[in-house]
């Protein structure tokens, strides 16, 4: 399957590379492009081999095997491996070859047919054949590239030799073998050179700043410039084509602020030390080209690159490691992904280049680069592996974090530290997949930046270094999938199938950011998943919500209650703090108002409270691909608010699967001297009935019903997402009056509500999404349990 038509003796023309939805610029990143969320149900992406003729064979394979395993265009070389390290088979020169090798009981596995809007995966609907199997690593050693003897190696004398950035030459040289031996390896590298043909023809990445140099600055020019320099390094590397090291060179010029003909930026800080992210992105896409391509330059290129890299970077850096007097050395402080990003631009520009230019201040950044990012950016996982700002910025942080780690590891023999220092690393991996919903992510808090360079492949780099075969199997099959990194990153001996032996649920626990994700399956995409969030609002870099209780569910391919994501960046006060009077909390998506959870008082969350959480699960892990669960399954999670409100002596809220995850229940439990407001925000269209207790949401073709439950008195209603006409516009805030910018509109979002008096009182929802082939008998109508007495079979 994960060989197509990109047969060498295919011209790259040929090929027919899908465009991802939002054009070269919104690269759809699993389910991180705001662009692709809006795209209609059931949208998918058919992975590149899936196309033209390929089809027909898909369709015959899948006749014949009942399982889609593979296929290859029928010219194709037969003298190949037909079977990938994995096990996945391609077809070799027909169906009926294909069929015979399938039918054998080899190690066969179960791949994709395409990825949907949110890079989840698309599976076959039956395994067929394919031996499904635990994660798994095995070895063989025709697929071990043989380890780096440049000699011994260490943070204080790090290797001279070149590439030495993530992959040494050994790995560089290997890959056309595991190219050939592995169908995903072989598709990668198809998409990265049809990827890389398309920057080539492009003009060089322009100079524009986004809202202001201390704004956003040109963190994309940034990251354009560098996601153009991996892939043309990578293609340079695997073709010995200097064509592409010509048209890095163009880039580069442009880049460094020498063409006179494109402006680049105040020379001599061209990389805006204003917002130093840019500085460092620069700085790597720098250290890349001349790493990686170090044998195709001249004595001269070398030196002029290595100039950018020190004196528009490293010199910088180093300034922001020991001058506590600059503004911008502020993240070498921080635990989140800007100490990440920093430390991990630095100290691949510094080892790039240290040992040719030993008097660059390269040597000392490497040290303070090293301590910085295992004091700070390897503790922004909590001890479960949580990130501290948000699920989206878990990629920058991450994709960092990890490239620091691959080239210390490359050029030190050893990461150092990073991977070790907190245990939390271990773990991050974890958080991201469950943080995943079938629609796409729970995507509380700000969503950041276009993501351009920062997947998740290094999951796949984790996966390898934590001997953890489940991260690499995951990442593999995601949409994301395809780009150089994963071919460094990547070991082919992984087998089996990452969601044989998952877990549904996970419980967070950690007071900093207390959580719970649940589903009814891994791998249907039309499944159910619900996710509550209840920790502390304070410590997110200021990039969280005020948005304890908060959640979002998802079933029959459809986001019923989601989240309202970023605002605009530039608005007055957005990222001043966290502190209840910060300006921050004056934005609709950013107050207690703009979220799924309940509003005392009409008023704001208190900053400083700690919630405490609760879990329960039946304890399912998938075990088949057409998986379902019994009608026992259930996962729920309990959080104590009370800490979150004034006026408020108790808030508990709790949520729960019934009747085997086909239902959700939300329940409420508070006692105040204020009016309670419970606020859900979906994109469906709402229609009210039965007195206004059954709110009855529908999105394309399909229809969710709530039904009020509790209190008796109480209605549903609704409301646009919206600011109330009496929320604050102003707030004091360090002594002057600070006046909000414009709140973004929300279009197509209702609010779907609850009023309830002061009191003590109980406000229970029950949501029934209606699965196709349902009729009324099919739904249960549970028991009325009082969180206290919440368990696992409490509702059965
Ligand atoms: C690479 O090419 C594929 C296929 O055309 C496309 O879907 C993907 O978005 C591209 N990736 C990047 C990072 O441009
Ligand atoms: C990588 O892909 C390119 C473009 O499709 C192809 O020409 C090349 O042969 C591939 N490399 C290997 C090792 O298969
Ligand atoms: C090892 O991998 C190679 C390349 O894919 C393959 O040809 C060979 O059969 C494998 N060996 C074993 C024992 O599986
Ligand atoms: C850069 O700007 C020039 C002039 O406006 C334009 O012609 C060119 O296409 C732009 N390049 C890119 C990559 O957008
Ligand atoms: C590129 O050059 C290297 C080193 O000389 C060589 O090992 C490799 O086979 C060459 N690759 C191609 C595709 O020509
Ligand atoms: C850019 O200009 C600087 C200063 O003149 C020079 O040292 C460097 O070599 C130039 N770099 C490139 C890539 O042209
Ligand atoms: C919770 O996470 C925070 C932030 O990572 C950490 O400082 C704290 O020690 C953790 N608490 C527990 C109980 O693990
Ligand atoms: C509405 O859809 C958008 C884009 O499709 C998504 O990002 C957002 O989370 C959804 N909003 C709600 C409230 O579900
Ligand atoms: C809750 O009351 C405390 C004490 O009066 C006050 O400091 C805090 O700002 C109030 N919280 C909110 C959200 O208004
Ligand atoms: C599970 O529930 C469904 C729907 O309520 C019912 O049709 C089915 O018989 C139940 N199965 C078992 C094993 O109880």
């Amino acid at each position: 399957m994960y060989r197509h038509s990109g047969d060498s003796s295919i011209p790259l023309s040929n090929v027919n590379y899908q465009q991802a939805p939002g054009g070269q610029n919104t690269p759809t990143f699993g389910s991180v492009n705001e662009k692709a969320y809006a795209t209609p149900k059931h949208k998918r992406r058919v992975w590149p081999w899936v196309v033209g003729a390929i089809v027909a064979v898909i369709i015959i394979l899948g006749a014949v095997l009942g399982g889609v395993l593979g296929s290859r265009a029928a010219n194709d070389d037969n003298s190949k491996s037909n079977v990938a390290a994995d096990g996945a088979v391609q077809a070799g020169s027909g169906v009926a070859s294909a069929a015979t090798r399938t039918k054998g009981s080899g190690n066969f596995a179960i791949v994709p047919t395409a990825t949907d809007e949110f890079g989840n995966p698309m599976y076959p609907s039956s395994t067929g054949s394919a031996r499904i199997a635990s994660p798994t690593t095995f070895s063989n050693s025709s697929l071990t590239c043989t380890a780096d003897d440049s000699g011994s190696v260490s943070l204080d004398n790090p290797k001279s030799t070149h590439p030495l950035l993530i992959a040494t030459e050994n790995r560089w040289s290997c890959l056309p073998n595991l190219i050939a031996a592995d169908s995903y390896m072989s598709y990668w590298n198809d998409t990265v050179f049809g990827n890389a043909s398309r920057y080539y023809d492009m003009s060089p990445t322009n100079y524009s700043v986004d809202g202001g140099l201390t704004g956003s600055g040109v963190l994309d020019v940034a990251r354009e410039v560098q996601l153009r320099i991996k892939h043309w390094a990578y293609a340079y590397k695997l073709s010995n084509d200097t064509r592409w090291v010509d048209r890095t060179w163009r880039e580069l010029i442009v880049a460094s602020g020498n063409d006179t003909t494109q402006y680049f930026g105040e020379a001599g800080d061209n990389w805006n030390t204003g917002h130093f992210l840019d500085v460092a992105e620069f700085t790597e896409a720098f250290a890349i080209a001349y790493d990686w391509m170090y044998d195709a330059w001249t004595a001269e290129q070398r030196d002029a690159i290595a100039w950018s890299i020190i004196n528009l970077g490293l010199n910088y850096g180093l300034t922001a490691y020991t001058d506590e007097s600059v503004g911008y050395q502020w993240w070498t402080k921080v635990q989140g992904n800007w100490n990440c990003v920093c430390n991990k631009g630095l100290a691949m520009g510094a080892l790039a280049i240290v040992n040719e230019y030993p008097n660059s201040p390269a040597r000392q950044v490497i040290n303070y680069a090293v301590d910085n990012a295992n004091a700070m950016c390897s503790y922004a996982p909590s001890p479960e592996g949580t990130w501290s700002e948000t699920p989206n910025y878990w990629y920058f942080g991450t994709y960092s974090h990890a490239e620091l780690a691959a080239s210390l590891l490359t050029a030190t023999g050893s990461t150092q530290g990073l991977l070790t220092t907190n245990p939390g690393v271990k773990l991050t991996s974890l958080y991201h997949m469950y943080v995943q919903g079938q629609q796409g992510i729970f995507s509380y808090g700000d969503a950041g930046p276009n993501k351009y360079t920062a997947t998740a492949n290094h999951l796949m780099f984790y996966g390898s270094q934590f001997d953890e075969p489940l991260y690499t199997l995951y990442q593999r099959d995601r949409g994301d999938a395809p780009d150089p990194m994963s071919l460094l990153y990547y070991d082919p001996q992984v087998s089996g199938q990452f969601w044989e032996g998952l877990a549904l649920d996970r419980h967070f626990d950690n007071t900093t950011d207390g959580w719970f994700s649940a589903r009814s399956s891994w791998t249907d995409n039309d499944g159910a998943y619900i996710a509550m969030k209840a920790g502390y609002l304070q410590g997110h870099q200021t990039h969280g919500d005020l948005d304890a209780g908060t959640f979002v569910l998802d079933a029959m391919g459809h986001r019923w209650a989601g989240e309202l994501g970023s605002g605009d960046y530039l608005s007055q006060g957005y990222f001043l703090s966290e502190a209840q009077n910060s300006p921050r909390w004056l934005y609709y998506r950013k107050r207690t108002e703009g979220q799924n959870t309940l509003m005392i008082g009409d008023e704001d969350q208190n900053v400083d409270g700690r919630p405490t959480t609760g879990f329960g699960t039946s304890g399912e892990a998938q075990d088949a691909l057409d998986y379902k669960v019994a009608n026992g399954s259930t996962a729920y999670f309990t959080a104590d608010l009370t800490p979150m409100y004034n006026s408020t002596s108790s808030a508990n809220r709790a949520i729960r699967f019934v009747n085997g995850r086909k239902q959700v229940l939300l329940r409420d439990e508070v006692t105040t001297t204020a009016a309670v407001q419970w606020r859900m925000h979906t994109n469906a269209t709402v229609t009210l009935s039965n007195s206004d207790r059954t709110a009855t949401l529908k999105l394309g073709d399909d229809e969710l019903v709530a039904t009020l439950r509790s209190p008796s008195g109480a209605t549903f209603g609704t409301e646009a997402a919206e600011r109330e006409s009496s929320d604050p516009t102003t707030t004091e805030y360090d002594g002057s009056t600070v006046t909000m910018s414009a709140d973004q509109p929300n279009p197509g979002v209702t609010v779907l509500t609850v009023d309830v008096a002061a009191g003590t009182n109980t406000i229970e929802v029950l949501f029934n999404p209606q699965w196709s082939g349902w009729s009324d008998g099919d739904f249960v109508d549970p028991p009325d349990v009082a969180i206290a007495d919440w368990s696992v079979t409490s509702h059965n």
